[in-house]
């Protein structure tokens, strides 16, 4: 099952991470593609307040890994530096059916994925233009991305 929904401005981006934080629980994997500055961060800075996290979810660039405290513990992990490297941090621990991870550049650790996830390449159309293309590895994720797409139709 794949969705897509184009969005203008961070106000209509938070609103689409609010209405796909609706839709999921623990357990949810979450991977974010896009070309640098695309906007993977800024998503997972809005899932996560709607997640109920207090703290600024910054780039974990140098931590590659990093979790925080809200509705459920939601893992951040930005695999960018981890492009010529086939290191396992130990991802079995993180993609567990309790937290929540949200994964920025997945492509870079596709050996360590799960079987099934909510896949998202976000694409820059302008300054503050996006589209989001969501599609669904699994009969859970195509759930969650069809009541996504009732909850916010697509133009
Ligand atoms: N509609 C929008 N949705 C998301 N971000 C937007 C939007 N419009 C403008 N932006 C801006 O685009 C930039 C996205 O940067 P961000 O760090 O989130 O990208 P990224 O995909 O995580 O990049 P990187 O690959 O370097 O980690 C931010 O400066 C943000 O304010
Ligand atoms: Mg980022």
């Amino acid at each position: 099952m794949e969705y897509s929904i184009e969005v203008t401005g961070l106000s209509e981006t938070e609103k689409l991470a609010s209405v796909l934080e609706k839709n999921i629980g623990p357990g949810t994997i979450i991977l974010l593609s896009g070309d640098l500055g695309a906007g993977k961060t800024t998503f997972t800075q809005f899932l996560g307040r709607a997640l109920g996290v207090k703290r600024r979810m910054s780039s974990p660039t140098f931590n590659i890994i990093k979790s925080y405290t809200g509705k459920c513990t939601v893992h951040h992990m930005d695999c960018y530096r981890l492009e010529d490297s086939d290191e396992d941090l130990g991802f079995d621990e993180y993609f567990n059916e309790d937290d929540i991870s949200i994964v920025e550049w997945p492509i870079y650790i596709e050996e360590f994925l799960p079987q099934e996830y909510l896949s998202i390449e976000i694409e820059t159309l302008d300054e503050e233009k996006r589209r989001f293309r969501f599609s669904a590895k699994g009969t859970t994720y195509t759930t969650i991305l069809e009541a996504l797409e009732n909850d916010f139709p697509s133009d």
